[in-house]
């Protein structure tokens, strides 16, 4: 059952409300974070805290909750919703003024929400390979923060969704950066590749541990700039998010990616990932 939660209520989606004074809604000044939730725990939570707590300190923001009440909140919130396989949505922004002024307010309360939706878990040999465009990356340049202002993602998700791809490959000064809602890695000369840790890309907690899983596992491996090229003779590409995991790509511009079909080394690292999966 989907279950929302808004500044200490519980209730419906869909009957939760906030100001239109909010700046989240005024200004998109606030932070998000999506956590998997796996046979009803929360996958990597320690992760999504730290990176919930920098974006937060990056625009300024106090921390509304210690770890602890946070892990308590969340926790909470996947037990009343009842299910066992979810994503779960925690969104905070800077609360609400009394007026619109692009100054922060001293002292405002923060808004803080939480929805949990069901996210039913995908067979492996289900999973559908994803059709990529490349794409100007026009985003700003703070892309370490995971800020709720995505109208540039929304743009460019859109733009890829209307020329018949699944979603883009920015590409920025001649390098790839992202998708606009996960990592990616490329395979060049049989070696596996992802763009470095950058602000211009988001430091996603699925890339941090497909990049600790191919070190343990002594998967040649390469945390490095990727040029357009690079990117367009690639034997294979994969994309990771916590909602996608990895996920295999199969063309590139409409061009097939190795032969078209997920590769050995995509293979690989899923079976590394869902055993982690299991194991924690
Ligand atoms: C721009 C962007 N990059 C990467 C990711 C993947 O991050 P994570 O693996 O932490 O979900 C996301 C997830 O939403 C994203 O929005």
């Amino acid at each position: 059952m989907s279950i929302a939660y808004l500044n200490g209520e519980w209730g419906a989606i869909t009957d939760a409300k906030v100001s239109v004074l909010d700046r989240g809604f005024l200004f998109g000044d606030g932070i998000y974070e999506v956590i998997p939730v796996y046979a009803g725990k929360l996958f990597t939570l320690e992760r999504h805290l730290i990176r919930l707590a920098n974006s937060l300190s990056e625009v300024d923001m106090d921390n509304p909750m210690s770890d602890t009440q946070w892990t308590a909140l969340l926790t909470e919130a996947v037990e009343r919703s009842g299910e066992n396989n979810a994503a779960l949505y925690v969104q905070v922004t800077r609360g609400a003024d009394t007026l619109r002024n692009h100054v922060y307010p001293d002292a405002l309360v923060p808004t803080v929400f939480v929805m949990v939706n069901a996210a039913p878990i995908l067979e492996r040999n289900s999973v559908a390979p994803y059709s990529l465009i490349t794409l100007d990356d026009f985003r700003w340049s703070m892309g370490q923060i995971k800020t709720v202002s995505l109208i540039a993602a929304s743009m460019l998700k859109n733009k890829a969704i209307a020329a018949g791809a699944n979603d883009a490959v920015l590409i920025r000064a001649g390098k790839v950066t992202e998708c606009t809602a996960s990592n990616i890695f490329v395979v060049v000369d049989g070696v596996l590749v992802t763009p470095p840790k950058s602000a211009h890309l988001l430091h996603g907690i699925t890339r941090d541990l497909i990049v600790e899983l191919a070190l343990e596992h002594k998967i040649s491996f390469q945390e490095r700039e990727i040029t357009v090229e690079e990117l367009s003779g690639a034997s294979e590409i994969f994309i990771t998010s916590s909602t996608h995991e990895a996920w295999p790509v199969s063309h590139l511009n409409e061009t097939p990616v190795g032969n078209g079909e997920p590769g050995v080394i995509w293979h690989h690292i899923d079976d590394l990932f869902q055993n982690f999966k299991k194991q924690v």
